[in-house]
C-alpha cells in the first residue's frame, strides 16, 4: 500500500503496535483515527499529538461496531484504509472448565471483532479507488503456543479469513494484507513488555515501515519467519514444545 496520503482508521491503537504504527504513519503523512475502549488513553492520545483523531469502540460489541463504523464513515468518509488491531491474549487451562469464559471473550474481539469491522466497512472500501484492509494474526497463527489455546486459534482463523477474502476482494480496488507479527514488547501480556523473548517494539514497527510500501499478502519481519515457516520446515512440533516451556 501507499506509504503516505491515505485516511486510515485503527481500531486497537490506543497501546501497543497499534498506537506505534499509528504514530509512524501519522507522521508520514496520513489521517489517523485511532479506536480503543480507553477513553483516558484516546483522550491522551489526541492530546498529545494534535491531528490524530480518536473515537471509543468497543469491537467485542457488535451494536457498538455498527455505531463507530457510522461515525468513522459520516466523520471521515475518505477512510481507505482499515486496520483491525484490536486483540487480546489470556492464558487458559484446558482442563478447567472455566476456560470457555476466556474462549468467547476472545472468539468475540479477535474474531468477531475484525469480521464485523470488515463487513461494516466493505462497500465503502470498494467504491473507493485505492483502498487497503489490514488484518492482524500472528506467529502463533502458524504455530501455536500450547498455555494460550484459543489466542492461538483466533489467530489462525484471522489468517484464514484472510487469505480468503483476498481472493475475494481480488478484482477490487481493495488490497488485502495480514500483519503477522513474533512476539513484541507491549502489554499485550504480564511482564511482556520487558520480556527478553519478545523483541522491542521499535525495532518491530521500522521493520514493518520498510515492508509496507511493497507488501501484496503476508507482512513478516524476520523474527516471525521461523514461526511463520515452520511447519514447512518440519520443527513445527520441536518449536511448539518450545513455546510451551517458555509460558510454563
Ligand atoms: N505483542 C505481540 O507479541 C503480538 C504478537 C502477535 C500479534 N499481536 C497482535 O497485535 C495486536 C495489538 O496487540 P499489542 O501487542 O499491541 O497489545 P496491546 O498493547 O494490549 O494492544 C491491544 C489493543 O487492542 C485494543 N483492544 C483490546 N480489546 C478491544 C476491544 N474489545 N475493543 C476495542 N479495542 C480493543 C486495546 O485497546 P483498549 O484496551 O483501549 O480497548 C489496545 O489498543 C493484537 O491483535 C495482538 O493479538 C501482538
Amino acid at each position: 500500500m501507499r506509504i503516505s496520503g491515505n485516511t486510515i482508521f485503527i481500531p486497537g491503537a490506543t497501546s501497543g503496535i497499534g498506537l506505534e504504527l499509528a504514530l509512524r504513519l501519522f507522521d508520514a503523512g496520513n489521517r489517523i483515527i485511532i479506536g480503543g475502549r480507553r477513553t483516558d488513553m484516546l483522550a491522551r492520545i489526541a492530546r498529545d499529538h494534535p491531528g490524530i483523531e480518536t473515537i471509543r469502540i468497543d469491537v467485542a460489541d457488535a451494536d457498538d461496531v455498527d455505531r463507530a463504523v457510522t461515525e468513522v464513515r459520516q466523520r471521515f468518509p475518505e477512510t481507505n484504509v482499515l486496520i483491525t488491531m484490536a486483540g487480546l491474549m489470556r492464558s487458559e487451562d484446558l482442563s478447567d472448565p472455566a476456560f470457555i469464559q476466556t474462549a468467547v471473550t476472545e472468539v468475540q474481539t479477535n474474531i468477531l471483532g475484525p469480521l464485523r469491522l470488515i463487513a461494516g466497512f466493505v462497500e465503502h472500501l470498494v467504491a473507493l479507488p485505492d483502498a487497503t484492509i489490514v488484518t492482524v494474526s500472528s506467529g502463533l497463527a502458524f504455530t501455536p503456543m500450547a498455555g494460550t489455546p484459543t489466542y492461538s486459534a483466533t489467530k489462525s482463523a484471522i489468517h484464514s479469513f484472510t487469505d480468503s477474502l483476498r481472493i475475494q476482494l481480488a478484482d477490487t480496488s481493495v488490497g488485502v494484507l495480514e500483519l503477522v507479527p513474533p512476539a513484541v514488547q507491549t502489554d499485550l501480556m504480564p511482564g511482556q513488555a520487558e520480556a527478553e523473548w519478545a523483541m522491542p517494539l521499535n525495532d518491530f514497527v521500522d521493520e514493518v515501515m520498510t515492508l509496507l510500501p511493497t507488501a501484496t499478502r503476508e507482512i513478516l519481519v524476520e523474527n516471525v519467519k521461523p514461526l511463520r515457516f515452520a511447519e514447512a520446515a518440519g520443527n513445527r512440533d520441536d518449536l511448539m514444545a518450545g513455546l510451551a516451556h517458555l509460558t510454563g
